[in-house]
């Protein structure tokens, strides 16, 4: 017997049966021939929240959650940090390769000549409240994007695919930049095709009653690294989204508004803002400990720390404070790091947080960095979702080519009433069964 298979014994009926394994791991319906007989459905698993389910093959982002590693298509994520621009990793991820010179720039030509939105989804935005929370606008304005662009609906078209690719990553910075102006009742400022990716949506936040705009050199390369930092993170809550709409075949704009949804909570990508929060409750470093205690006695979260998947200190989380030490030269610091610094210390040594192997993650500091830069701390997830634009696509463009894919649809265990009829409602109710469907 070849040893790439396991064996299972069902002990109800003593047959055994000799699974082989995939990439390490057992295809779920090899387990259906397991059955009682032949009335049985057949055995399935069981896993809430996918703790421990595959629900693709990707080559797209590899990461190591106990060691601490991230990579995009195999290269480490602090080399494209230090060497690489947001677009440049962005192709990277959506093609698989770095560009050479001549892609890169041309690449770069072709998104700063999708950064225009229509007039009248210009006029869509301001139809939100004042108030209107950033991250629900960017997700409306995303979804109604599919309106202006309907042979999007052509998913198996790569042609019509590459064209939607280009107009969401040129657009998305335009229409989160609108709802930042809008939330401050400032006009609309236009993109500026002669700056680079960030520069531009630096351009388009702040840009006042100036002719030009000229981005501090020094702002637009971190927000660019922070980009890098937060294009994909393999199968997350947001790119499992995106899978599960796109597997329906709706358009890639859908979609991503339903994965920019899922960015949305604050366990998610909205915990950057939640950390600003907190930040504010504490007050003062001296607060940290009793604070910390809370946390220990299940009373509240520490915004930032935690992660599915990383058992390990969050390889972004360092690349971002070293880019806040850039960024502070700036901006000067922002007094939120020290109460920051001192809750990550106290965590750190605190027999709760290492025996949950809990570390900070990418939120921890992303929000401090963006504060000092002159964010409110309600457009930070939409600062999320800009670069997120790209692993979402390249997730999406994934699952359209995999030819293993169908529509996702998972099973449920049934733990309601059996058949009951209406008019025998007073009588005694029918014992809960457990059916499979
Ligand atoms: N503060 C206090 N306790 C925590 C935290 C936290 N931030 N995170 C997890 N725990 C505890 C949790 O209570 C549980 O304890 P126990 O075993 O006693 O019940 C244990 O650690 C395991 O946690 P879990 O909830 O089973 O872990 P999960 O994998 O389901 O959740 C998480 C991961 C990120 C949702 C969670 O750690 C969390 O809520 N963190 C705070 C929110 C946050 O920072 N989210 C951003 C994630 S990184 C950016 C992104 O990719 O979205």
């Amino acid at each position: 017997m070849p040893d790439d298979t396991v064996r299972l014994t069902d002990n109800r009926t003593g047959k055994s049966y000799d699974l082989p394994l995939f990439h390490g791991t057992l295809r779920a319906m090899d387990l259906r021939q397991i059955k009682t007989g032949p009335e049985d459905f057949g055995l399935m698993t069981y896993d809430p929240a996918f703790m421990n389910t595959a629900s693709c093959m990707s080559s797209v982002t590899y990461i190591d959650g106990d060691q601490g590693i991230l990579r995009y298509r195999g290269y480490p994520i602090d080399e494209l940090a230090e060497k690489c621009t947001f677009l440049d990793v962005a192709w990277l991820l959506l093609n698989g390769e770095l560009p050479n010179p001549d892609e890169s720039a041309e690449w770069s030509n072709k998104i700063s000549h999708h950064t225009m939105i229509h007039e009248n989804l210009k006029k869509f935005m301001e139809g939100f409240r004042h108030d209107a929370h950033p991250m629900g606008m960017f997700v409306s304005t995303v979804a109604a994007l599919s309106t202006f662009y309907p042979e999007a609906r052509d998913v198996k078209s790569r042609q019509s695919r590459k064209l939607q690719i280009m107009r969401l990553i040129g657009k998305v910075p335009t229409i989160a930049a609108y709802a930042y102006r809008h939330s401050l009742g400032l006009p609309y400022v236009y993109p500026d095709n002669t700056l680079g990716y960030a520069e531009n949506f630096l351009n388009m936040l702040w840009k006042m009653t100036e002719p030009k705009y000229n981005p501090d050199p020094v702002l637009a390369r971190a927000l660019d690294i922070l980009f890098i930092l937060h294009a994909d993170h393999e199968q997350n809550c947001s790119a499992n989204t995106m899978r599960a709409v796109g597997s329906s075949q709706a358009d890639p704009y859908l979609s991503l508004a339903a994965a920019a949804a899922a960015l949305a909570g604050p366990l998610h990508g909205g915990a950057n803002e939640e950390v600003l929060r907190m930040i504010d409750e504490i007050g003062s470093v001296s607060n940290v400990p009793a604070f910390v205690d809370k946390v220990k006695a299940g009373q509240c979260k520490l915004m930032g720390f935690g992660h599915r998947v990383y058992k390990n200190y969050d390889p972004r989380a360092k690349i971002i404070k070293r880019t806040a030490e850039e960024v502070f030269k700036v901006t000067g610091a922002n007094p939120k790091l020290e109460i920051a610094i001192e809750l990550e210390q106290i965590a750190l040594r605190d027999e709760y947080f290492i025996k949950r192997k809990l570390y900070p993650n990418v939120d921890f500091y992303s929000g401090i960095i963006y504060q000092a830069m002159g964010f409110q701390p309600d457009i930070f997830t939409v600062l999320f979702a800009i670069p997120r634009t790209v692993g979402w696509l390249a997730q999406w463009q994934e699952l359209v080519d995999d030819s293993e894919q169908k529509i996702a649809r998972p099973r449920q265990i049934y733990t309601g009433h059996d058949v009951r009829h209406v008019g025998e409602l007073a009588a005694t109710a029918a014992a809960p069964s457990i059916v499979r469907t």
